[in-house]
């Protein structure tokens, strides 16, 4: 069954809002202490209550969890420790029934090792499946095919002793890159897709996106000029020969072609790279990935000049037709909080669901949760693990959802896979929820807004001006009406200068409650951490 039909001509993933649940974390409904399926369907009343609208799902397929399900073993079906195929049909037909689109996380660029594939492919050197993996013989003193590494720390390259030959990794050992350049590799992942989206789910999410194909000749990367030992070892090298190749746009078009037979579906594309490079995963007839995810935010700095310039670099960057997006968190990323600081977390929230583009909103985040520190013998994570002293573990962001002030905060009946925030009494939903001014009661008014203002939907982005400390922007919409945001983000006091004649209107949403419905007629004088969503008396059109 599919989800709503859209009220309007915009498809629902320019105008929605898209959460993303790491499901190991989010609700644990077997008791076991990790989330599952049938946790997230009891939240579903929840989401649609927040507002949001699709769903995205960390995976939940068959996996040995080296990289917590980013080791897929199956790919077209569900691991027991998230529930059964039945569960996955219920989840899905119970969001589509509440309006709420769903969105899974598809691993293209490596197997677990663990997969019949690569099982198969390591067998020999002659095995049917040997050219679907990335093998290659050593150097002639027996060193690696090439230079490059792992993201997760060390060589990329494992050697297998039985076969006499090394294969590729990206990521873990017990991640091996599939070869994309077989076509018998494409078509059996384009199946997988097919499986998924012959069900109803409606679109993916996909992993490493910039990963997919590596030069053909295995050219070293060279040394990076910028490296500094507090970085990973990963960044040693400019990854140039290892990702980001010309011909991934091929593969990415067709991984468009395979959702665009069908009706309403989406690709989002995870790549970490400069602007440019990410302007072309739009594709050039925007025939790519509908939405390349948009990290800007995450390592911007946090202040008004230099995220008024990463907004306008990146709106003018946007091919004609491509949409924009935004994402302040995800689960590879320290939380938003934990960056911002807590007296930035509204302004980061106006910020993140005001701006011109699909909005992503990583779980927990809505309630101001934060990083926890995890004590060195109960660190999960390989990337931590693997990289001690380097404080990369992704823990702290992943720690269970605050759902009340009841034992492990609501999320589980037993030992949580994670420990919970200790804060978990004072920061959790069912607190928040009935509080008119808490931080979920924030975000859930400007998600509604959002949903309801085809100006903050989809109407025109404009900038009217950074100072120092502040960021002033205004949204049209084609029908005449118009907001404007202005945004401190510093402490201090400051005032936003209006231009002649004044932008006059009436505030909707801020940051504290005594600006709500006050009437804006000139100067605004702003307390520090304070940002106020106007709506204009008179819209672009009209004036
Ligand atoms: C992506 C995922 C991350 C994972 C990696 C390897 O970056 O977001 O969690 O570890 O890919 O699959």
């Amino acid at each position: 069954m599919m989800a709503a039909k859209p009220t309007t001509d915009v498809p629902w993933w320019k105008s929605g809002i898209i959460y993303q649940i790491y499901p190991r974390s989010f609700c644990d409904a077997n008791g076991d202490g990790v989330g599952d399926i049938q946790g997230i369907i009891s939240k579903l009343e929840y989401l649609e209550w927040l507002g949001v609208r699709a769903i995205w799902i960390s995976p939940i397929f068959p996996s040995p969890m080296a990289d917590f399900g980013y080791d897929v073993a199956d790919y077209t079906n569900i691991d027991p420790i998230f529930g059964t195929m039945d569960d996955f049909d219920q989840l899905l037909q119970q969001a589509h029934a509440r309006g709420l689109y769903v969105l899974l996380d598809f691993v293209p660029n490596h197997t677990s090792d663990r997969h019949p594939w690569f099982v198969e492919s390591r067998r020999s050197q002659n095995s049917a499946k040997r050219n679907w993996y990335i093998w290659h013989d050593g150097k002639p003193d027996g060193s690696p095919p090439n230079n490059w590494k792992s993201v997760f720390g060390g060589d990329a390259w494992e050697w297998d002793a039985d076969t006499g030959q090394y294969y590729y990794h990206g990521f873990l050992k017990e991640q091996p890159d599939l070869n994309w350049r077989n076509p018998d590799v494409k078509e059996a992942m384009y199946n997988a897709m097919r499986f998924w989206l012959d069900k109803g789910v409606d679109g993916f999410r996909v992993d490493v996106m910039w990963h997919l194909i590596k030069d053909l000749q295995l050219r070293d990367n060279p040394p990076n000029p910028e490296y500094t030992t507090s970085q990973p070892s990963y960044n040693q090298l400019l990854p140039v020969y290892s990702t980001d190749q010309p011909e991934v746009h091929a593969v990415v078009a067709e991984m468009r072609k395979v959702v665009d037979a069908y009706d309403h579906r989406v690709i989002i594309g995870e790549i970490y790279l400069p602007i440019q490079q990410l302007m072309a995963y739009y594709g050039p007839q925007n025939d790519g990935a509908h939405m390349p995810f948009n990290f800007l935010l995450l390592n911007t700095p946090w202040f008004a000049p230099e995220i008024s310039a990463a907004i306008d670099q990146y709106e003018g960057a946007l091919p004609a037709d491509g949409w924009p997006n935004w994402v302040l968190g995800n689960h590879d990323q320290p939380r938003l909080i934990s960056r911002v600081g807590e007296h930035q977390a509204r302004i980061a929230a106006m910020l993140l669901l005001t701006l011109r583009g699909t909005p992503t909103l990583y779980y927990g985040d809505e309630i101001g949760m934060r990083d926890v520190p995890i004590p060195v013998e109960e660190i999960r994570d390989p990337q931590g693990i693997h990289m001690p002293n380097k404080d990369l573990s992704r823990d702290p962001c992943r720690t269970p959802m605050q759902w009340s002030a009841g034992p492990y905060a609501g999320f589980s009946t037993a030992t949580p896979w994670l420990r919970v925030d200790r804060n978990y009494a004072r920061i959790n939903v069912e607190a928040q929820r009935n509080s008119y001014f808490s931080m979920l009661s924030f975000y859930r008014k400007l998600i509604h807004l959002r949903n309801q203002e085809p100006a903050l939907n989809h109407g025109t982005y404009t900038p009217i001006g950074a100072t120092e400390q502040l960021l002033a922007y205004r949204r049209d919409s084609p029908l005449g009406d118009s907001f404007m945001t202005v945004l401190n983000f510093t402490s201090r006091p400051c005032r936003f200068s209006q231009p002649a004649p004044p932008l006059t209107g009436e505030v909707v949403a801020a940051t504290a409650p005594e600006w709500e419905n006050m009437s804006i007629q000139s100067d605004i004088y702003l307390a520090g951490d304070e940002g106020v969503l106007i709506r204009l008396k008179y819209g672009k059109n009209t004036t």
